[in-house]
């Protein structure tokens, strides 16, 4: 995105990709696109396909005590998200760097960063077989939170914040028709379970695990009785079932590594931060901080000035913690903590309670929901 948008500013840009095009393409990650980002791709000229393949949904539904409530969105805010694949954005966002004969490298490996504290630092990497180099202005780690450019960042000048949860999510992929027509996040004694959805064939669904379990553990029929266990309705309201394609489990964590920036690096993504799925926000947040660099180095070449720059972690760190707060809310609200005393769980169900009931407390969690909760 970043180099799409720098593109149209008429910046050059290279990118290099540890993975193909092939793994990047197809690696299964969550779905829901804000109100923000889906104007974005559109605004860029990228949001056809998301428009026609996506499914836009005005509310979800919270499951808990043996009921669903319905949090409006649009109501609520004026707002709503889109359901489309991150992989398919990348698809998209790919497609276009492409056919405007963009640089982009894939498979490279032995990537290293020097000069950073220059004016014209350097990448260093290797591709089939060859060493290479590039010489630039800036460069930008968009390389996730196992990549190099974090650490690139002296100790000195970072503090990371972490948090762990002491479980993961076991998601599916499943041929079968949209079980609800929204998303259903559900509280349960069992644990969470998460029912979303991919296209009008394809579903997309979660259950609250241990981490450290394996998909080798869960036969078809176990996870669908879980799932039944944890969300159907005593109205008679089934999840679908159908034929399961995909299995995976990931683990689940907060963290900010802060600042995001040292000399001519910038972080962006996971690389700077990580947040639990619960609140769908891992993929708008890395679009809004491109979207900040994008105007800094805008700011840069047109007019000489660093300013944007230099206050982009700042800026770009408001909606991270905002963002932060909120999946860690959601995450606390909905799922089971093994040592969670009864007084804990009672907590849990009238915070749902309010969330659904009160229209202030329900804004709240739809304004944070569709990304246009207020920072300053
Ligand atoms: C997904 O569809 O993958 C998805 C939806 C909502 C979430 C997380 C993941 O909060």
């Amino acid at each position: 995105m970043l180099s799409h948008l720098l593109h149209m500013q008429g910046i050059d840009s290279v990118v290099i990709e540890s993975r193909t095009r092939e793994q990047i393409e197809s690696t299964i990650r969550a779905g829901v696109l804000e109100q923000g980002t889906m104007d974005l791709l559109h605004e860029v000229g990228l949001g056809q396909r998301m428009a026609a393949e996506g499914a836009l949904h005005t509310g979800f539904d919270l499951s808990f005590n043996g009921g669903r409530h319905r949090i409006d969105l649009k109501a609520l805010t004026g707002h709503s998200i889109t359901v489309y694949a991150q992989h398919e954005v990348i698809k998209d966002l790919v497609g276009a760097r492409v056919s405007a004969n963009a640089q982009l490298e894939f498979g490279v490996s032995d990537t290293s960063l020097h000069g950073l504290d220059t004016e014209s630092p350097s990448i260093r990497y290797v591709k089939n077989g060859e060493v290479r180099e590039i010489v630039c202005d800036f460069v930008v780690g968009c390389d996730g939170s196992q990549g190099i450019s974090r650490s690139a960042i002296p100790e000195s000048v970072r503090m990371d914040y972490q948090r762990l949860y002491p479980f993961g999510w076991f998601g599916i992929l499943v041929e079968a028709p949209p079980s609800s027509d929204e998303l259903i996040y559900a509280r349960h004694e069992r644990g969470f379970a998460l029912i979303s959805t991919r296209s009008p064939n394809v579903q997309r669904m979660y259950f609250q695990c241990d981490p450290k379990d394996s998909v080798e553990n869960w036969s078809d029929d176990r996870i669908w009785s879980e799932l039944h266990a944890r969300v159907d309705q005593a109205d008679g309201w089934k999840v679908t079932e159908g034929k399961i394609f995909q299995k995976n489990i990931v683990g689940m964590r907060s963290f900010v590594s802060s600042v995001m920036q040292h000399g001519r690096l910038y972080l962006a993504g996971d690389a700077a931060h990580i947040v639990p799925p619960t609140g769908a926000k891992g993929i708008n947040l890395a679009i809004n901080d491109v979207l900040i660099l994008a105007e800094g180095f805008k700011q840069f070449y047109r007019e000489g000035k660093n300013e944007s720059l230099d206050r982009y972690s700042e800026t770009a760190l408001k909606r991270i913690w905002r963002a932060e707060h909120f999946s860690w809310w959601m995450t606390s609200m909905l799922h089971q903590f093994d040592d969670a005393s009864p007084f804990q769980q009672q907590m849990q169900l009238s915070e749902l309670a309010y969330v659904t009931a009160s229209r202030a407390a329900a804004t709240a969690l739809a304004e944070n929901y569709v990304g246009k909760a207020a920072v300053h």
